[in-house]
């Protein structure tokens, strides 16, 4: 059976390595980085190379700014960041590739790296276009993929330079599919998933995949008002898919048991949002046409906190309420607090999937340890927990 290669399966020592990894990561307009996680979370395999020797270039995209360049998503920040994490300056070029990349790469000396430019800025990138990875290619004799969140994209950063130079996974992508992969076979029961977030759209391929081996679905956030809604129950001004309120009636006809699929008994409403608004407790069949629902009432929290004590296994994706704002962060607090008790307490294994999970609960107070594995993957874990095939990660195998 094909195995992931992992960079433990080659001698790194003098190779110039091009490694990928997301650096993909939020900045404020000063361009400060406002959570480093994707950095650090590549710093295991970056200083394992630079260690055994590797002449390392590293890659990475930053935003979306479609094959040209954008003064703001200049990779600097997070060379300045990388070089800070290292404890040594880290020399950030401002091409991808060209002459210039070609002589500096060449001058590279064994445990010595620096960092190319912002990939797409180059629109062979997200082409996959052969001439720029021929170009990328020639910089290099070993291509190294950590950039597990973008790994659900067929670019010329991920898949390109595989199909050209031998390919190996870094450790982050590693420890993602040791997290990711066993909630695709049989997790250890009772298996728990928590979604929330805004949108069914977002979740749907999720609870497909997930309907018949969970034991237990949570659902709430703006998620939640669309199941409400289609039950039959006033959601007032909220966050409401009213086009989807056939396909939430679908997927509670799906439920394997009357209790698998728990919503909100009661919710948490206010007429304004702000960090000053009035809010009130209500119950489900009693939100008021004026209102909006914007968090997990105390009911509600307390019903899935009592069912994930009881968890062997926990997904999570998405938050409870608005919890940009604080009169509406209560619920995924509590819920996070649950889940990391649970870990304590009865050794669970939980995993935080998703890109905004992670970051609103490190916003709330809670590190790493709370939790079993936090994924640094966005779409890229939830294509993955989908049962889709990340082509970034299946071209690692062999
Ligand atoms: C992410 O943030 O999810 C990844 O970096 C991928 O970014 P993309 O959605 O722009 O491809």
């Amino acid at each position: 059976m094909p195995t992931l290669q992992t960079i433990r399966d080659f001698n790194p020592e003098g190779k110039k390595i091009l490694l990928r990894v997301d650096f993909n990561v939020p900045q404020d307009e000063q361009g400060n980085i406002t959570d480093d996680n994707r950095i650090v979370k590549a710093l295991p395999t970056i200083k394992y190379l630079l260690e055994k020797g590797a002449r390392l270039i590293i890659m990475s995209h930053l935003g979306r700014p479609d094959g040209q360049v954008n003064e703001k998503m200049r990779l600097d920040p997070a060379a300045k960041r990388l070089g800070e994490l290292l404890g040594k300056p880290v020399k950030k070029l401002n091409e991808t590739i060209g002459e210039n990349v070609q002589k500096e790469t060449e001058a590279l000396a064994n445990g010595e790296m620096l960092m190319l430019e912002n990939t797409r800025f180059y629109p062979g990138e997200e082409a996959n276009d052969a001439e720029f990875i021929k170009q990328l290619a020639e910089l290099g004799e070993v291509f190294v993929n950590d950039g597990f969140g973008v790994s659900h994209r067929a670019h010329a950063t991920s898949t390109g330079l595989a199909s050209v130079l031998p390919a190996y996974a870094g450790f982050l992508i590693e420890a993602e599919m040791n997290a990711l992969q066993p909630l695709m076979g049989e997790p250890k029961q009772p298996f728990t998933i928590i979604f929330g977030g805004a949108k069914i759209k977002d979740k749907i391929g999720m609870i497909d995949q997930f309907i018949s081996k969970a034991q237990n679905i949570l659902i709430g956030g703006g998620l939640a008002n669309t199941f409400i809604a289609a039950l039959g129950h006033e959601v007032g001004q909220s966050l409401c898919e009213k086009d989807k309120l056939d396909l939430a009636k679908e997927i509670l006809a799906k439920a394997t048991s009357p209790s698998q699929i728990v919503l909100p008994a009661d919710v948490i409403i206010a007429r304004e949002i702000s960090n000053t608004a009035a809010t009130e407790v209500v119950a489900i069949d009693a939100v008021p046409a004026d209102a909006k629902i914007l968090d997990a009432g105390p009911q509600t929290v307390e019903a899935f906190n009592a069912i994930i004590a009881q968890s062997a296994t926990i997904l999570w994706n998405g938050p409870l309420g608005l919890t940009e704002f604080t009169p509406f962060q209560h619920g995924t607090r509590n819920v996070a607090q649950a889940v990391a008790d649970a870990k304590k307490a009865n050794n669970a294994f939980s995993v935080l999937g998703g890109g905004d999970t992670a970051e609103v609960l490190k916003t709330l107070g809670f590190h790493d340890e709370d939790f079993g594995h936090i994924s640094t993957g966005g779409g890229a874990s939830l294509e993955f927990l989908s049962g889709k095939k990340l082509p970034g990660i299946e071209v690692l195998y062999r």
